[in-house]
């Protein structure tokens, strides 16, 4: 089995990764459970939570993950993405979790591997544990998720991240709000509007990274513009519900789609996602290596 969306799992892994993932969380011990087993990473985009995250995950399970420095790899020699992944494939690994810029690339490299593959992001299309972690925290905090109405906001057209929530959450029971600058929205994506409005009684506010490397400066907004325009102050924070709580998936720009005061308020669950990250992908390594 690959993860490679939201569309990968049934309802009935969904909940039950939710449960694992619960437990993980709590404290819960699997330090033996998958040990002599290989997690391969290769990433070609940066990250800090997602690679450090499965890597903990792998360690806390007992497999040792082992990550590719693509920049210092053959990779930069011109080896493409199809034989990087056939050279790995051939070194048998368990599992490999793979980021790429390119949609649709980790659905095609699982069809040349014998071990499962993890989508940890792939262009602007998906990041499903993103989507589990997020969706764990919200459960969380509030008990449920059904019945929450959560504004997704800002940077929705090169959003992986809101791809896979939007599924991920309407599957389970909640209301997904899209909002964002006009530019930043795509055309597919139904639902969309005004930021403020959508903030409005809302229970969660997840806000977006404006994806820099993905805009070209084509946003050529000044400094603190974007902030004042688009971005979630203390003040646009005031209209969700009393108990609103704020989400970011990381890495924040701070004083562009976020204000300091609201990062780091008391409602703020930025951290919590970031905890809940390796407990999430402890329970998709789990589900994925298997017995
Ligand atoms: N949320 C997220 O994917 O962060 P990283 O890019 O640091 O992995």
């Amino acid at each position: 089995m690959d993860l490679l969306s939201i569309d990968s799992l049934s309802d009935e892994q969904i909940a039950a990764l939710l449960d694992a993932a619960d437990q993980f969380a709590a404290g819960a011990s699997a330090s033996d459970r998958h040990e002599g087993r290989i997690v391969f990473n290769l990433f070609y985009e940066n990250s800090t939570r997602t690679l450090m995250s499965f890597a903990a995950a792998a360690a806390r399970l007992g497999a040792t993950p082992l990550t590719l420095p693509v920049e210092q790899s053959s990779v930069k020699k011109g080896e493409t993405l199809a034989d990087t992944a056939l050279t790995l494939n051939a070194m048998r690994p368990d599992a490999l979790v793979l980021r790429h810029g390119a949609n649709g690339s980790v659905a095609a490299v699982a069809e040349l591997m014998d071990c499962p593959v993890l989508n940890a992001g792939d262009g602007t299309n998906e990041h499903p544990t993103q989507a589990l972690l997020d969706a764990l925290t919200l459960r969380q905090h509030f008990g449920r998720v059904e019945g929450l109405t959560v504004a997704i906001c800002g940077d929705i057209r090169h959003s992986r991240v809101a791809r896979s929530n939007r599924k991920l959450l309407e599957r389970l029971g909640a209301t997904v709000r899209l909002a964002g600058p006009p530019s930043l929205l795509p055309d597919e994506l139904p639902g969309r509007g005004e930021i403020g409005a959508a903030i409005g009684g809302a229970d969660a506010v997840m806000m977006l990274r404006v994806q820099r490397e993905r805009l070209h400066g084509e946003l050529g907004d000044g400094p603190g513009e974007y902030l004042a325009r688009y971005g979630l102050t203390a003040e646009r924070l005031a209209r969700a519900a009393p108990h609103a709580v704020v989400l970011h998936p990381g890495p924040l720009n701070r004083g562009v789609e976020i204000a300091d005061e609201v990062a780091d308020h008391p409602r703020s669950l930025i951290l919590r996602q970031v905890a809940n990250g390796v407990a999430m992908r402890m329970a998709v390594l789990d589900l994925l290596l298997g017995a």
